[in-house]
């Protein structure tokens, strides 16, 4: 397969290349080269997407293009130029209005309403969805055949998020064997290995795969997340549960940023973000490795990788917080 990778130096869009040479395909790749480099294996196209696709570009043909844009207008501007190949478009969860049932996927949940503009997503993070539900249907509209690939939270080596990263990070951290774990041990969680998804669209490309499907792994109690999180890193540590009430009231932020424990999502809001049924998916051809492999492997990787990103609460604030816990609950 001639197989064009827009992006393709970045976690997925590389892994993807990656899996791609892996398979024997002939893998294009097409960004600024600004951030990072190619797989072994593949060619670079220089291209910023805010111009015109040069000739390089749009002169061979592909069997199959693989594109992670977020920008409507780049979108629809690459589908016109390259509307024979078979368009795999990677876009999120965050397409759907739903974010608190359980068990939805492509069909059941509402989308969000589409915003057709490039908007700067530093100055309005919440565009992020509706411009992929534009981005989806500039794919539709416009490509000879198509994969809408909608992946939930993205984790393993690589991710330059550090949000699954803290728990593997955590885990490992012998000095402090009291660990924070947040909400209740039954809440819902899912999250994907960057390889499975990467293999997976690499898979329907070459299958030329039709429809829109959630890319997502298992959905997990989170007790069993962090066990085998636990697991995969060798720890022996001590699971301390604190209620969501608790968590809020102490000002700790839910799913990422520095003042978060990761993976954390209020209830019942958020029960459906990370709880999408994955069985579709792996009837087309999605296959999962064990998350105790994928926390082993991302552990590896951060150890390997100087100024590597690990983001969420620190140990000293963790400790206020446990000790808060305590406090509140005698
Ligand atoms: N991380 C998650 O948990 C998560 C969850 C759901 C969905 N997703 C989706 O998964 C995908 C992740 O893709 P990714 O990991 O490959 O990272 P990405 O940040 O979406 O894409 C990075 C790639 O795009 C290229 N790029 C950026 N600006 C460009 C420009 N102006 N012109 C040409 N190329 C440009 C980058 O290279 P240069 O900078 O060198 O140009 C790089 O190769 C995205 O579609 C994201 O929306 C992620």
């Amino acid at each position: 397969m001639k197989l064009l990778v827009l992006g393709g130096s970045v976690f997925l869009s590389q892994a993807v290349a990656a899996e791609a040479v892996r398979r024997g395909h002939d893998v294009t790749c097409a960004n600024r080269g600004s951030s990072g480099s190619v797989p072994d294996g593949a060619r670079l196209v220089v291209w910023d997407r805010r111009e015109p696709a040069p000739d390089a570009l749009t002169g061979p043909s592909y069997d199959a293009v693989v594109d992670v844009a977020r920008m409507p207008s780049w979108v629809r501007g690459a589908v016109a130029a390259l509307p024979d190949a078979h368009w795999v478009f990677v876009s999120t969860i965050n397409v759907y209005a739903d974010e608190s049932t359980p068990g939805g996927r492509p069909g059941t949940l509402p989308l969000r309403e589409p915003i057709v503009d490039d908007v700067d997503l530093s100055v309005d993070p919440e565009a992020y969805g509706p411009m992929k539900v534009a981005c989806e249907q500039a794919v539709r509209d416009g490509a000879a055949s198509w994969t809408v690939v909608r992946p939930g939270l993205i984790v393993g080596p690589g991710d330059p998020t550090g949000r699954f990263t803290y728990w593997p990070a955590r885990m490992a951290d012998a000095a402090h064997p009291e660990v924070l774990a947040p909400g209740r041990p039954d809440d819902r969680t899912q999250v994907i290995d960057v390889r499975d998804l990467a293999a997976w669209i690499v898979t329907v490309a070459e299958a030329r795969t039709g429809g829109d499907y959630d890319g997502v792994g298992e959905v997990l109690a989170m007790r069993e997340v962090l066990e085998q999180v636990a697991a995969g890193c060798g720890s022996d540590v001590e699971l301390t549960w604190v209620p969501q009430e608790v968590l809020a009231e102490q000002g700790v932020e839910p799913w990422a940023g520095p003042g978060a424990v990761p993976l954390w999502l209020p209830r019942p809001e958020y029960d459906g973000m990370c709880a999408h049924d994955p069985e579709p998916s792996y009837a087309a051809g999605l296959v999962l490795r064990p998350l105790a492999d994928t926390a082993r492997d991302t552990l590896a990787w951060l150890r390997a990788t100087p100024g590597a990103t690990v983001t969420g609460i620190g140990r000293e604030r963790e400790a206020e917080v446990l000790a808060a816990w305590r406090e509140s609950a005698r």
